[in-house]
């Protein structure tokens, strides 16, 4: 088989790269990644010499070097996770998330029908989703894989129409494909952007630790590498036409969760318990922020047997210390542009 990952060097990508370059010998992985400010080689430096591996260089919204590469790598299965990603920026650039996440998808869309329009035996479009399509939950309450879709933010806005695409082109044209929505991830990789990296590497550095709002907004965590299981999973196991949702179940408050993180980082810097709870600032809250996300993932727990397989205390201790044994990569990943990025968005 010949697979095509992506956004393969960005943070859920690698973890997915990884485990199909190691699990499967057989398969030939192909990684195209536009390295975008989010996309960094240096997430797969392990496996890149591997003999399975190819990394190309592209962007989806690129139709002529998409024909090209279907052409020469007759790909079975694609697994497609290049997106623009965080909705702090989506709120400032919408337009790149229109072309990056519904143009990039529809471009895919087309190639791969376009390939497998004689056989479609074997082959498979996988579209990674997230749950913040279903918009927000109140007080109480999951999302399904039947709650109607109902986005706020520009990112979870093209996230949804790339998802009814995807729908579109199994309707219309027979494509086979399967759609997964999880949960907010954490684990290594994780671009300093997102809650869980950026307080780590502010709690590194002493810095502010930025709360929006009054703190009490909630979300559901995933550990990284269970969601690559999952993806693993259900790119061989899963049912075509099918939708399935992904979750830790896993609720917490972000000033719950900004609490348990000062504390064990604490332990492992050596610091008097109460100094980094003390950065924690609350700062102006984000437009249209969703108050809570919560994922029923029992579809996936009972047609394919998948559940999470560690703990958030285990996880998040994990994630910790790859962060501190890891401090040349978020050096890396903090020069340059990313300092402006800072500058704009909290001061
Ligand atoms: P990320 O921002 O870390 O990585 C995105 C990758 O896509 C980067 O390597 C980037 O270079 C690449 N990319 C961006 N634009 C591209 C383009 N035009 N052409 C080719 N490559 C491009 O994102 P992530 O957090 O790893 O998310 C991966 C996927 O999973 C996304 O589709 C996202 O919507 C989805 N998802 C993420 C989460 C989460 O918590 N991070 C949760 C659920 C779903
Ligand atoms: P984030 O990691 O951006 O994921 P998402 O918005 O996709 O869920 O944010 C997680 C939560 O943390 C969300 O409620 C917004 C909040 N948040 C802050 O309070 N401060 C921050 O600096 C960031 C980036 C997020």
């Amino acid at each position: 088989m010949n697979i095509l990952i992506t956004g393969g060097a960005g943070f859920i990508g690698s973890h997915v790269v990884r485990r199909f370059v190691k699990n499967y010998p057989d398969y030939q992985i192909y990684n195209l990644d536009a390295l975008t400010y989010a996309g960094n080689l240096e997430n797969l430096r392990d496996i890149e010499q591997h003999p399975n591996y190819t990394f190309l260089k592209g962007d989806v919204i690129d139709e002529p070097f998409l024909n090209q590469i279907f052409e020469k790598h007759q790909f079975d299965g694609v697994i497609h996770l290049a997106a623009e990603s965080h909705v702090d920026r989506s709120i400032t650039d919408p337009l790149a998330f229109v072309r990056t996440n519904i143009i990039g998808t529809v471009n895919l869309l087309n190639v791969s029908r376009d390939l497998w329009k004689e056989n479609k035996d074997n082959k498979r479009f996988y579209h990674i989703s997230t749950d913040e399509v279903y918009g927000s939950l109140g007080t109480d309450g999951l999302f399904t894989e039947n709650t109607p879709y109902d986005p706020n933010s520009p990112y979870s806005a093209s996230k949804a129409s790339s998802d009814h695409f995807v729908r579109a082109y199994g309707e219309t044209y027979g494509l086979p494909y399967v759609i997964t929505n999880c949960s907010n991830n954490y684990g290594p990789n994780h671009f300093p952007e997102k809650l869980i990296p950026l307080f780590i590497n502010n709690i590194i550095e002493n810095k502010p630790l930025p709360v929006y709002g009054d703190g009490k907004y909630t979300r559901d965590w995933l550990f990284v590498k269970d969601h690559a299981a999952a993806i693993d999973l259900v790119f061989h196991k899963g049912k075509n036409q099918e939708t399935y949702n992904i979750g830790g179940f896993n609720e917490w408050q972000n000033i719950e969760l900004v609490k348990l993180l000062c504390k064990i980082m604490d332990k492992k810097l050596d610091r008097q318990e109460g100094t980094s709870e003390k950065l924690i600032t609350y700062v102006k809250d984000r437009p249209g922020h969703d108050l809570r996300y919560a994922i029923d993932a029992s579809k996936i727990n009972k047609e394919l047997g998948w559940k999470p397989s560690v703990t958030f205390e285990q996880g998040l201790e994990l994630t910790i210390d790859w962060y501190l044994e890891n401090q040349e990569w978020l050096d890396h990943v903090t020069s340059g542009d990313y300092q402006e990025y800072y500058d704009k968005m909290y001061k």
